[in-house]
């Protein structure tokens, strides 16, 4: 399918007419449009609720593999969180991610079945110096100051694991773990709020993208710079509250997506953030900046978190290989 490919070996039309296709048929005529799929397996693929080793994998649960804990602001929806495998399709068109998570899902029936789904458009982060920022449904830029490709010491700092740094799972060195959060966002409040609170809620112009303290899109923000009130960067600003210099220097790859799912009965949109984040441990990097967010970040009053899991990503697979073959094997 990543090639552009149908998902079975005969086609959506070609097969015999008294069997079900062994593609589904919607991407006919559609190109590859830079299909990407990521695997995940989550805590649950190892040990089930009680602590049990399901498949004779306990063993090589890596540390840092364990349900997410309860964040200030979390009303999970179950049925929207948690998960044993993830399966996670990227295109530029819906039509083709969707085909490939409905195809391998078809393909799966009776081992495994879909527990939830979430469908995304508009990535809100960039992930390359080569890429313009784009924006997220608060109406601003968002990877700004992501980890990008380009900078290859801090994706080996920060995203991907390194042989060594868990001896139980030794399968995941040059894999990453991957966070999805769920962020509902009262979109009808926010509306109402002026730009220039806006803009302090967030910490840099909603036009732009500069930091409040001045200078263009990629200025370092100058936190220390005094406002009229208190520092010109609020101390609970998104960006200050979220940055490496108050977080120990950690960072992560953020590779969200905004989401509306319809509106809810009061006619409001049922929409936000669907934030998913690869580091390269969620111990040392996604929980402390969470929580810290959680608890002091002024954007907390216009969100509340839905859904959320965690999966460790295996390396990606050579020819003749299999997804998570260090781990199964
Ligand atoms: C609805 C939820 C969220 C919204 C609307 C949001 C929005 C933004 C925006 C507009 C920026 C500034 C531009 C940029 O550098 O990308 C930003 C930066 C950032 N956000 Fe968020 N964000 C959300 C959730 C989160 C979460 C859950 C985390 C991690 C726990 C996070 C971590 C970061 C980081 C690390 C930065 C870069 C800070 C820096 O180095 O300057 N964000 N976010």
């Amino acid at each position: 399918m990543t090639r552009g490919l149908p998902a079975g070996r005969i086609g959506p039309t070609e097969g015999a007419v008294d069997l079900p296709p062994d593609d589904t048929g919607e991407a006919i005529g559609l190109s590859a449009s830079g299909l990407t799929i990521t695997f995940g397996f989550g805590p649950a693929l190892f040990r089930d609720a009680r602590g049990r080793d399901r498949f004779g994998i306990a063993d090589r649960q890596p540390e840092a593999l364990r349900t997410l804990p309860h964040f200030p602001a979390d009303v999970l929806d179950p049925e929207r969180s948690y998960g044993d495998l993830c399966v996670q399709a990227c295109a530029d068109d819906p039509q083709v991610a969707v085909h490939a998570i409905r195809n391998l899902a078809r393909i799966g029936f009776g081992t495994v079945a879909v527990r939830w789904s979430q469908l995304g458009f508009g990535r809100t982060s960039t992930t390359s110096t080569s890429q313009s920022t784009p924006r997220n449904l608060f109406g601003f830029k968002d990877g700004t100051a992501n980890v990008k490709a380009e900078e290859t010491s801090d994706v080996a700092q920060h995203v991907w694991v390194a042989d060594g740094d868990d001896a139980k799972a030794a399968w995941l060195a040059g894999g990453s773990y991957l966070v999805a959060r769920r962020f509902n966002m009262n979109i009808e409040i926010w509306d109402r709020q002026s730009l220039g609170d806006q803009e302090d809620f967030i910490g840099r112009t909603k036009a732009s993208g500069a930091p409040l303290s001045g200078g263009t899109e990629f200025t370092e923000p100058d936190f220390s710079m005094p406002g009229s009130d208190g520092p010109v960067i609020p101390r609970d600003a998104h960006v200050r509250v979220v940055h490496p210099d108050f977080n120990d220097g950690v960072r992560m790859l953020r590779r969200g997506y905004n989401f509306v799912d319809g509106s809810d009965p009061l006619g409001g949109l049922n929409a936000g953030l669907f934030f998913i984040a690869f580091m390269r441990n969620p111990d040392t990097q996604f929980i402390p900046v969470q929580n810290r967010m959680a608890k002091v970040d002024a954007l907390m009053e216009y969100v509340k978190v839905t859904g959320s899991a965690l999966f460790a990503v295996p390396p990606g697979i050579g020819a003749g290989e299999y997804v998570g073959q260090a781990l199964f094997a």
